[in-house]
């Protein structure tokens, strides 16, 4: 490893900046893993698929966290587990300093009005039963968050203004709705009920390019006029990197590189980042401004059913070293001391 990497933390220990970032994080997770139990008939144990592995990082207060990787990568399953819409394997999810892993069906309940999610798909997610109303109402009743009928449809009738929908559409049903329309009241239920904390998984990636660019210039004024804290989930690394003050890179259940966006669009140094961002068109600036490492990968990941003993990158790695990176899981740690620009790599690539 190079001897950047090994610089001593300096005056405050490492300790006591995680003891602080626990502190200040609303969301502060801990060796997150998943393990899915795969069935291989009746009379054979099942397998387990690592569809997350050993997730360690924070989301701030009033902060975007992107989290970029290709299908498969776990970002989803890190997104549900984080409001345990999926129960995890092991590790610990501290919300606002409390362990949501620990919490009892009644606390967690309660917990639930804080943190919200808005999917994909804007034609699956919303029921076709129920009207514009009764949909974005449902939470603030569950919740008890108005205190007459009238109170609560006047929330909702705000609630929709505040997506720029009308609010006399509200007796309207899904099906009437356009897509991007449809991704608007899922963002309104989401609000209803006043969360702090919101997982955004890919909620533009089933919108034609124009309104997608509505939906994030929306959901960016949201998350700064209500101070939102947001975990962003893309495949798209220029969506993911237009929207969040931080962002993760994942690579089969594990992160390889995170840290300010900024910095890692300026300077990335895991190879399989170097990649994502070598395929990336680049704007004349964008190209003046950073030197643009060529990585171009082959092959498919490996099976996360059978994961790799070391590198999970490493049958795709030009920069492999056979005996270390292919026994050795590299850790995530800083570049430069004090830089939160992390990676995993035992040979990132530092000029
Ligand atoms: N309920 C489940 N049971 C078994 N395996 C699952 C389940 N959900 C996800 N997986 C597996 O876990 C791994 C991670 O899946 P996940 O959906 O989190 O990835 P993703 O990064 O969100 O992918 P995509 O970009 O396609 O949405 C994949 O191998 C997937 O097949
Ligand atoms: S640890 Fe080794 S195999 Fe993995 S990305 Fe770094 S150089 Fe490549
Ligand atoms: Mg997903």
């Amino acid at each position: 490893m190079s001897g950047k990497r090994g610089t001593a933390d300096g005056s405050q220990t490492a300790e006591k900046r995680e003891a602080k970032l626990r502190r200040q994080a609303l969301v502060y997770v801990q060796k997150l893993t998943k393990l899915y139990p795969i069935s291989r008939g009746l009379f054979r144990e099942p397998q387990l698929l690592h569809a997350l592995d050993d997730v360690s990082f924070y989301v701030r207060h009033n902060e975007t966290f992107g989290l970029v990787g290709e299908s498969g990568s776990g970002k989803s399953t890190l997104g549900r587990c984080l409001i345990r819409l999926t129960e995890p394997t092991v590790g610990q999810i501290i919300f606002d300093g409390r362990d949501l892993t620990a919490l009892s069906p009644v606390e967690l309940r309660a917990m639930r009005q804080r943190m919200q999610i808005v999917f994909q798909d804007p034609y699956a997610s919303l029921n076709p039963n129920m009207t514009v109303r009764e949909i974005v109402r449902e939470g603030i009743d569950v919740f008890g968050l108005a205190k007459t009928r009238a109170e609560g449809n006047d929330r909702v009738d705000q609630l929709l203004s505040r997506v720029s929908l009308d609010p006399a559409m509200a007796t309207r049903y899904p099906h009437e709705f356009s897509g991007g329309q449809r991704q608007r009241i899922a963002i309104a239920r989401a609000l209803a009920v006043e969360p702090e904390f919101i997982v955004l998984d890919e909620p533009t990636s089933a919108l034609d390019l124009s309104v997608q660019a509505q939906i994030l210039n929306l959901l960016q004024d949201l998350q700064e006029d209500l101070g939102l804290s947001q975990l962003f989930i893309s495949h798209d690394l220029r969506v993911v990197q237009y929207v969040s003050h931080r962002i993760a890179v994942m690579y089969l259940g594990r992160f390889v590189e995170m840290g300010p966006s900024d910095a890692v669009a300026r300077r990335h140094y895991h190879p399989y980042t170097a990649a994502l961002f070598g395929a990336m068109p680049l704007t004349a600036a964008e190209a003046a401004r950073r030197p643009q490492l060529k990585v171009v990968i082959k092959g498919e990941p490996p099976s996360a059913l059978e994961p790799p003993r070391g590198c999970a990158f490493f049958s795709r790695c030009p920069n492999g070293e056979a005996g270390l990176c292919d026994t050795e899981v590299p850790r995530l740690a800083e570049i430069v001391s004090g830089s939160h620009h992390r990676v995993a790599c035992w040979h990132p690539e530092i000029d």
